[in-house]
């Protein structure tokens, strides 16, 4: 894996004090990332479209230590939500650790970071994907700024993926849009363990723009962590199933998305969420991240389509939230069915309309 190409070797001091903002997105996994090794390797590939309303806004400033005050320390103050969040800092000075030999500049500044997120706290929506990216973004943004060469787009993309990816796995998938591949597979042209990579293919009509309701059925914190969730793929009896079931799973979806075969697509999406929690009911120790209302929705889901012929299909995180997932043709009549028929099982009837998006945005 080449990632002496992420080693900076031509950077001026030059700049004092100088700030970047980048708003990033969260995405849905299609193909799960489940089991990972040191540092931070999927033993798998996996797919996400990208997504747009569910994002993270951050702002660091970047001031030049002074050479009395130079040293080889990682300094950093961090505001979320307009709040100082010392509890937050312990995950985020762990993550500049990991990328350090690759931004050696993050000892040369101090930096003062805001982030805030466009989904209620605690929703129960990851937001490490969004937040490792956009802060990954950020320091892209400064590199470009200190480098005596110039740094084009591709490699700039590329470098916070392979960034993000150090500080949350799914994070190298929130910087391009609108699907995005992690992890080495023989189909996928370019694809890296290290990187995300932008699905090279043409995508049929019918996958463009497709939408995911996100329902909320349980705003609370996870019971266990990915962190756990991963580890517990350690000597679990299915891990060699579940990477063989996923990497397969990645070609066939790689060929339906080209083709546009809408029903294949649910079958696989909606397997591979039900093989995630599988994994979560047979790992030692075992847990349910599921809860009755997760079940209840799926149910509905199923229950719709077979009444109605429509392509609506769901998927999940490692939580209780439901992704209902959607062509565009279908906006206004699953829109009708989510009020009438879904939203009751979700935590004060919430849930966040999103859709497909194309990654990070500089503001
Ligand atoms: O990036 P992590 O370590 O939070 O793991 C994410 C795992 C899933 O969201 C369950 C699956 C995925 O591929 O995003």
């Amino acid at each position: 894996m080449d990632t002496q190409q992420f080693i900076p070797n031509s950077l001026q001091n030059k700049i004092t004090k100088t700030s970047f903002t980048w708003k990033t997105p969260s995405n849905i996994a299609l193909v799960k990332y489940w089991g990972k090794t040191e540092p931070q390797i999927p033993k798998n590939a996996s797919i996400s479209f990208t997504l747009s309303n569910s994002h993270t806004i951050t702002t660091i400033d970047f001031t030049k230590k002074s050479n009395s005050e130079a040293d080889n320390k990682i300094n950093f103050e961090l505001f979320f939500e307009g709040k100082k969040k010392e509890d937050f800092k312990p995950k985020i000075a762990k993550f500049f650790e990991r990328i350090l030999e690759y931004c050696p500049y993050l000892t040369t500044y101090t930096m003062v970071i805001h982030s805030e997120n466009s989904f209620p706290h605690s929703s129960g929506i990851a937001s490490s994907a969004s937040g490792m990216s956009a802060i990954a973004m950020c320091l892209m943004s400064l590199e470009k700024s200190l480098s005596s060469i110039e740094l084009t787009n591709e490699f700039i993309n590329k470098k916070a993926s392979f960034l993000a990816r150090l500080g949350s796995g799914s994070a190298s998938r929130s910087i391009e849009g609108p699907l995005v591949v992690w992890g080495n597979h023989p189909d996928i042209k370019g694809s890296s363990d290290v990187f995300g990579v932008p699905f090279p293919y043409e995508v049929h009509e019918v996958f463009k723009n497709y939408h995911d309701a996100i329902l909320l059925v349980d705003k609370g914190e996870k019971q266990v962590s990915s962190t756990v969730g991963h580890d517990l793929m350690h000597n679990h009896p299915f891990a060699t199933q579940r990477f063989d079931q996923a990497n397969e799973n990645l070609a066939k979806i790689s060929k339906i998305l080209q083709n546009g075969e809408i029903d294949s697509f649910i079958n696989l999406v909606e397997s591979e969420a039900l093989s995630l929690h599988a994994m979560m009911l047979t790992s030692t120790p075992y847990f349910i991240l599921m809860k009755p209302n997760t079940l209840e929705i799926i149910n509905a889901i199923w229950r719709y389509r077979d009444k109605t012929g429509s392509k609506v299909c769901f998927t999940l995180d490692a939580g209780a939230n439901v992704h209902v997932l959607y062509p565009a043709n279908e906006t206004e009549t699953i829109a009708q069915f989510i009020d009438n028929e879904l939203s009751k099982f979700c935590q004060k009837n919430h849930y966040i309309c999103d859709i497909v998006g194309l990654g990070a945005v500089n503001i």
